[in-house]
Formats: C-alpha cells, sequence, structure tokens
C-alpha cells in the first residue's frame, strides 16, 4: 500500500474532478498487460492506457533508449537546428506509412498533430494560389483532440460548447453510426456506406461552392465518439468526392495508427489513401508525449517550391518537435513494432477478440456492439435522465473486479495492448458481463458511485497525513 498524496492541487484533465478526488484510482506501477494500483491492486488493462500502449507496459528497449538518449542529449532547438534523430525518426516512420506519404513533420500530441495538418492543408491551399480554398469540414461526432482547431472540426457538442464560437468557414458531415439497421453487426456495416458518402457530395455542393473547401478530416473508424465504424465502401466513396473537387483528405489515425486495425494504419485497412495522416499516442507506446503528421510528398514539395528562397515555407511548429527523447522512444517503439510483428498479432487475434465482444449479446443492458481489429465498444442502454450513469457504474465495478475498461457516454470501449492473450480477452469480455448483470441484479443500489472502490485504510492514512500537515502549517504560521 502506497501513501495517498494530497489530491488537492492537480486539476486532472477530462475527469469529474470532485468525484475522482472523493474515490481515487491512482495507478504506480505497469508491466506488460497489467497496472498496479497504489493499493495495491491488478487491473488487466483493457484500454491501452489511453489506446497508446500497445506494445505492452515497461517495455525495456524503450526505458533503455529514453535513459541513453538523456544522457547524449536532452534536447536541441528545434527551430533552425535539429539533431540526427529528428531525421532517422521521420524515416523509420515514413516507412510505416501508406506510400507517398513520406514526409513528416512532428508535434508532441494527437491535438497538436490534428491542429498542423489543418493548418498544412489550408497553407497548401494558398502555397498553391488557392487562397479561397479555406473551408475545413468535419464529421459529427469526429474527435480531433483539444486544440481550437481540432475542436472545430470535431463533432462532440459536450467538449466545445464552453468554449465559444471556435474556427469560422467549417461544416460537418453526418457520423455513420445507424444502430437501427446495424445493431450488433461483426465488423463493418455492409449497407449505406456510399449512399451516406454522397452526403457530403450534396453538403458542399448545395451549401458551400466546393472551390472553396481545403480539406475534409476524418477518422476512419470513430474511437471517442464510442467506437463508430465507416459501412464498407464509405471512405472510398469520400476519397472519389475530394479527388473530384480538389479537396485534401485527412485520416486521423492517433487511434487507429499502429496496428489496432491489424494493418498497420486504417489507411491499409480500407485501402484508401489520404492526403496527410495524423498519429500520436502508439509512436511512442504511450512513453514519451509525441505526435506526428505524414504528407504526401507533392503537398510537402509544393511548399518548397512555392516559397521564395531562404524563406520559411511553413511557420508553425513546437518546442518539442521532434524532441531527441521523443524521437529514441518512438524509434525503440518502431523496432518492437517489427521484432514483435505487432501489426500480425493483432491481426491474428481479431477474430478471437470478436467473438468474444459478441458474446455480450444478451446480456443486460447491451444495445449494439461495434468491433474491428483490437477495438469494440459496447453500447449500453442509457439510465432515464442520466446518461453515462451506467457505463460508468460498469466501469466501477469492473474496476473493483480487476479489470480497466474505458467508457464514454454509454459506450463502455475495449483496446487492449497488442500484446494481449486470448485468456486475458476473454477476462475483460466476462468481467464486463459479470459487472452488467451484477447491475441488472442490484437495480439502483448499483448504480451508486459511493458503494465503490472504498478503501478505509488509504483513507485513514490521507486524512491523518492532512491533519498533519495542517497542524505544521498552523505552527509555523
Ligand atoms: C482521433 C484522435 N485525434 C486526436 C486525439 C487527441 O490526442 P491527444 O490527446 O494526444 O492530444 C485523439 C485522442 O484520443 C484521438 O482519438
Amino acid at each position: 500500500m502506497s501513501h495517498l498524496p494530497n489530491l488537492d492541487h492537480y486539476w486532472l484533465p477530462f475527469t469529474a474532478n470532485r468525484q475522482f478526488k472523493s474515490m481515487p484510482r491512482l495507478f504506480k506501477a505497469a508491466k506488460g498487460n497489467y497496472y498496479t494500483t497504489i493499493d495495491d491492486r491488478t487491473l488487466l488493462d483493457g484500454t491501452a492506457g489511453l489506446w497508446c500502449v500497445a506494445a505492452g507496459h515497461g517495455r525495456e528497449e524503450i526505458a533503455s533508449a529514453v535513459a541513453q538518449q538523456l544522457r547524449t542529449l536532452d534536447y536541441a532547438p528545434a527551430f533552425q537546428n535539429s539533431h540526427p534523430l529528428a531525421f532517422e525518426a521521420a524515416e523509420r516512420l515514413a516507412q510505416f506509412m501508406p506510400q507517398g506519404l513520406d514526409r513528416i513533420f512532428f508535434t508532441g500530441s494527437g491535438s497538436e498533430s490534428a491542429d498542423t495538418a489543418l493548418k498544412i492543408a489550408l497553407a497548401y491551399h494558398r502555397v498553391t494560389g488557392n487562397p479561397l480554398r479555406n473551408k475545413l469540414i468535419g464529421r459529427e461526432r469526429g474527435y480531433h483532440g483539444v486544440n481550437f482547431g481540432g475542436l472545430s472540426v470535431g463533432g462532440i457538442a459536450g467538449n466545445s460548447k464552453s468554449f465559444g464560437n471556435g474556427l469560422a468557414g467549417v461544416d460537418h458531415i453526418r457520423h455513420p453510426l445507424d444502430i437501427a439497421r446495424n445493431a450488433f453487426t461483426r465488423g463493418l456495416p455492409q449497407d449505406g456506406g456510399i449512399a451516406l458518402a454522397n452526403e457530403f457530395e450534396q453538403r458542399i455542393t448545395t451549401l458551400h461552392d466546393p472551390a472553396t473547401i481545403a480539406a475534409l478530416i476524418v477518422e476512419p473508424m470513430q474511437g471517442s465518439a464510442g467506437v463508430v465504424l465507416p459501412p464498407v465502401g464509405y471512405l472510398k466513396r469520400l476519397r472519389e468526392i475530394c479527388d473530384k473537387y480538389g479537396i485534401l483528405l485527412i485520416f486521423d489515425e492517433v487511434i487507429t495508427g499502429f496496428g489496432r486495425l491489424g494493418t498497420t494504419f486504417a489507411s491499409d485497412y480500407f485501402g484508401v489513401v489520404p492526403d496527410i495522416i495524423t498519429c500520436a499516442k502508439a509512436l511512442t507506446n504511450g512513453a514519451v508525449p509525441m505526435g506526428a503528421v505524414a504528407v504526401k510528398r507533392e503537398i510537402h514539395d509544393a511548399f518548397m517550391s512555392n516559397s521564395p528562397a531562404n524563406a520559411i515555407e511553413l511557420p508553425h511548429g513546437y518546442t518539442y518537435s521532434g524532441h531527441p527523447v521523443a524521437c529514441a522512444a518512438a524509434i525503440a517503439t518502431l523496432d518492437i513494432f517489427t521484432n514483435d510483428k505487432l501489426v500480425e498479432r493483432s491481426a491474428g487475434l481479431s477474430g478471437h477478440f470478436e467473438l468474444a465482444a459478441h458474446s455480450l449479446k444478451g446480456i443486460p443492458y447491451v444495445k449494439d456492439i461495434r468491433n474491428m481489429g483490437l477495438v469494440a465498444g459496447i453500447e449500453l442502454e442509457p439510465t432515464p435522465g442520466r446518461p453515462g450513469a451506467r457505463a460508468f457504474a460498469t466501469y466501477l465495478k469492473c474496476y473493483e473486479m480487476g479489470v480497466l475498461v474505458r467508457y464514454t457516454g454509454d459506450v463502455i470501449a475495449i483496446s487492449p495492448p497488442l500484446t494481449i492473450e486470448k485468456h486475458e480477452i476473454d477476462r475483460i469480455f466476462s468481467c464486463i458481463a459479470e459487472a452488467l448483470t451484477e447491475l441488472a441484479a442490484e437495480g439502483e443500489q448499483g448504480m451508486d458511485p459511493t458503494r465503490y472502490l472504498k478503501n478505509e485504510q488509504l483513507w485513514a492514512a490521507h486524512q491523518q497525513e492532512i491533519h498533519q500537515q495542517q497542524a505544521t502549517l498552523e505552527q509555523t504560521a
């Protein structure tokens, strides 16, 4: 049992802080597919951290590459200077990208990657003499991080409504989730993809002049808004429409990159090559913050050939673009992907994963199950008037049973490390089944979060410590 820190000062992101602090869920260690919490629970990681720890936790190869890099070159200025590892990391990453997307811009996160991609798209049209192409199209339920660009093209009102108007000149197309038609489909929905994609064309021709659209950005598989899969043919048709009107297509592959769907990128899965791909997360196995934007060579070259000599071609970048330590982590991670054949492993497990996920059909409250590669979304019947409450209670129950799941709205999202074993996959889904069955038996009582995660010993120690700190403060005042 470790001691509980003072919880007052840290403001947690995307978290109900008051609820969290009344019931802290703190991790102190991780190895392989398991976390250890500060109250010594072992948790099977059903979420690869936040979709990022694809190669499993505590990889020695990454730890030693990072440690060595910190001792050799901790930082090099990212503007007007650089260091060899940034070029090596870019070259290695380019080899993982679909053919042609071999020019790499480094960022510090998925959000920065999304905003960088949007800015590159806008600047590309300007540098090629089309400054009127300055509108951006996103999609309902899209998640492209939390910076203003990504937020504006994103389609989750809960994330944006507190923050003003966002970017001007943004529109959205419809999301492809259709539970009434496709509930419990295994893999991609078969129907409706072309008609849905055609709505994009209809929208830009009736509401906009297509010649004013700079880019369409979509996640090939929408992860954060509850695992929404594209119907067959949908992404290909979006590509055709973009080509017809000279619109750049951006795939946000922050979640789908690096083997999550059983191919290196979702672009490979769908056989659709966008103009720009964003990634982050599994790029460094979550060990060091890093994102990247891969751009078609022609787009990059247009900047190089159309900008005045010695001018900065793209006035954009971050202090930590191509950070030496992040590059060391990325190279070590990409080595693991190759050596451990993680993409193939993911593909090989996806059939078993699908069967395990769909075994939940018929369990109380399960309204839909969606799966692809090593991702599953289990949509629950919401509790009337309390959206998300049932999924939260399920999450807490699973936590108590030793399995970490993720919930978003009333969807339980599962995305384990690609190193997961079959028996561990079975355990994740049987734990969810057990949690839901218990919830159904317990009724209202089961929904009360204060029932969960009681740890009197930890709390007693915490309270004692806070009292001691206060006493010391009073003495010194
Ligand atoms: C598709 C997508 N884009 C962007 C992001 C934002 O990434 P970050 O949290 O690293 O800024 C996420 C995060 O989950 C994501 O899923």
